[in-house]
């Protein structure tokens, strides 16, 4: 039988909530797959103004919530063996934080254990127009190690609705940890789209 891997799910306040809870009910739908879930302050805002969620409503999708304070928590630890972490969508604060090693909440702490312990570590980092700050944090956590994943949307396989948008980046980021969930179709596979090409193949 396959070892559950852990998977550290961080929501912070940038826009894009729906990104945390779509990668959160996906991840139910994994096999083998232990959600740890910690949320900022500011994504519980965001999770209201953009979600009409409350932080108690995504509880039952994860094995534990973590408090963003308690640094004491498991996932605080690279001894707690976690397969990654994904920060989604991830703030341009949190981004800083991680980038400069100051780890005073769970969720920075946590990603620099990512990051320390040579671990996936997804950041969706959601902000624009960018200035050369954030890119000078973006190129410095990319030396780090961080997959620096913007929740870019892509129109390839033709989406219908904000949903089959929000899935194909969430698909697209549980690759990075080699957790593959169909959420969206796959270029040039079966019961996905043709590559060029193929299409017009008869
Ligand atoms: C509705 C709303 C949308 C926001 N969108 C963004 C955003 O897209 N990117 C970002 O970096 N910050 C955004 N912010 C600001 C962050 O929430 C703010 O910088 C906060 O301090 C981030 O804290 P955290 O990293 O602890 O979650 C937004 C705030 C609100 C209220």
């Amino acid at each position: 039988m396959a070892e559950t891997r852990r998977v550290v799910v961080a929501i912070t306040g940038a826009s894009g909530a729906v990104f945390g809870v779509r990668l959160l009910e996906l991840l139910r739908a994994a096999e083998a797959v232990e959600v740890h879930l910690v949320m900022t302050r500011a994504a519980c805002l965001t999770l209201a103004a953009e979600c009409d969620r409350r932080p108690g409503d995504l509880a039952p999708l994860a094995r534990q919530v973590h408090q963003v304070g308690n640094i004491g928590a498991p996932i605080a630890s690279g001894s707690f063996r976690a397969h990654g972490m994904i920060v989604a969508p991830c703030s341009i604060r949190a981004a800083a934080a991680i980038a400069t090693g100051v780890t005073d909440d769970l969720v920075s702490r946590a990603a620099d254990v990512m990051l320390k312990e040579r671990r996936t570590l997804v950041l969706a980092v959601r902000e624009t127009p960018l200035h050369r700050g954030h890119l000078d944090t973006l190129t410095r956590l990319a030396g780090l190690g961080a997959v620096i994943f913007p929740p870019v949307p892509a129109f390839y396989h033709r989406p219908r609705s904000i949903e089959a948008i929000v899935d194909q980046s969430c698909m697209r980021m549980l690759d990075q940890l080699d957790i593959r969930l169909d959420a969206a179709p796959r270029w040039g596979e079966a019961g996905g789209i043709a590559a060029i090409g193929e299409a017009a193949a008869p």
